[in-house]
């Protein structure tokens, strides 16, 4: 029996559509170029699910979880079975030299190993890996020859589950091209209070994700109605959809040689931003080329 794995929604055909194509270009890149022939390459599903994923109805009664990362939030009223990441992968030709998929559930772990043996010639290239992706990322950073191996890192988690370690990690190899899913509406905003910045846990939380303290300047402004009596400066959310996507953008711009310009607003039904989906490249004598193809790529 499968352990079916339910998430996402149309957002998601757009994203996976959109690195299957970038997966395809990538592989011609590297087995056509002399050069880049020579090198080793590697793609990284660090969030990898199962392989397969089911589309489930939309829950009209749904209520916001007390987490935010309690998710997914369903937003199709199809029901079907579709091909998740890792099987995407595993199709591009010419295939790549090695597979790397972390996931942290055990179910989905016996799923991912039912998917390698249907792919019985490329079964000796793939690693299953089984924890926690940031940890299991830092790892492989570290592990890996960087003289000579390149590799192409998706990160597509529900939420948040991302670090600014990890990002940093990635971006030091210099030779990884990373796609990564921005959880914009799903649950940056959504701890971005209006009626004031985040406290505790909620502002750590996005310390550790965005790797700096200045979302509160980037987020927040003196609020103008502030009374007399007010002993404190009150603060006020000032931040768009556009802002936040930003923000990001600029806070990978940082670590990453290139960054996309025209990161992909994956929207639900409502019309909502939920996610971002962002490139940036990290080598930088590949990084044009990568970011062109991406820019191309995202703009369809
Ligand atoms: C949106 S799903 C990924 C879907 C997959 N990319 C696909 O297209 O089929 C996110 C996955 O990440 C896993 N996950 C969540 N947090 C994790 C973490 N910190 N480390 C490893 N896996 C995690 C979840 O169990 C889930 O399978």
């Amino acid at each position: 029996m499968t352990t079916p794995h339910q998430f996402g929604g149309h957002w998601t055909d757009e994203k996976l559509e959109r690195l299957r194509k970038y997966l395809h270009a990538y592989r011609q890149i590297f087995s056509k170029n002399p050069r880049a022939k020579q090198l080793r390459t590697i793609f990284v599903d660090a969030f990898a699910g199962t392989g397969h994923r089911q589309n489930t109805p939309v829950d009209a009664n749904q209520t916001l979880p007390l987490l935010v990362d309690a998710l997914p939030i369903y937003d199709e009223d199809a029901t079907a079975f579709q091909q998740g990441s890792a099987r995407i992968a595993l199709e591009t030709t010419p295939p790549f030299d090695h597979y790397l998929f972390i996931e942290r559930k055990p179910a989905y772990i016996a799923e991912l190993e039912r998917l390698r043996q249907q792919f019985p010639e490329l079964a000796p290239r793939i690693t299953i890996r089984q924890g926690e992706a940031n940890a299991a990322l830092q790892d492989w950073c570290k592990s890996t020859n960087w003289q000579t191996h390149r590799a192409v890192v998706f990160l597509d988690p529900y939420g948040m589950e991302v670090t600014w370690a990890t990002i940093e990690a990635l971006a030091q190899t210099k030779a990884i091209d990373l796609w990564v899913l921005f959880p914009l509406g799903q649950a940056v905003n959504r701890i971005l209070t209006r009626s004031g910045p985040p406290e505790g846990g909620w502002a750590d939380r996005l310390t550790t994700f965005f790797g700096t303290t200045e979302w509160k300047e980037a987020f927040y402004r003196l609020n103008p109605q502030m009374s007399l009596f007010d002993d404190e400066a009150s603060l006020k959310k000032e931040a768009t959809f556009e802002q936040i996507g930003a923000f990001f953008l600029q806070r990978l711009a940082t670590v990453f040689p290139k960054v996309a310009d025209n990161p992909l607003y994956l929207r639900n039904r409502q019309n909502v931003p939920i996610y971002l989906f962002c490139f940036a490249a990290a080598n930088e004598v590949g990084a044009p080329t990568a970011v062109r193809i991406a820019r191309d790529i995202l703009k369809k």
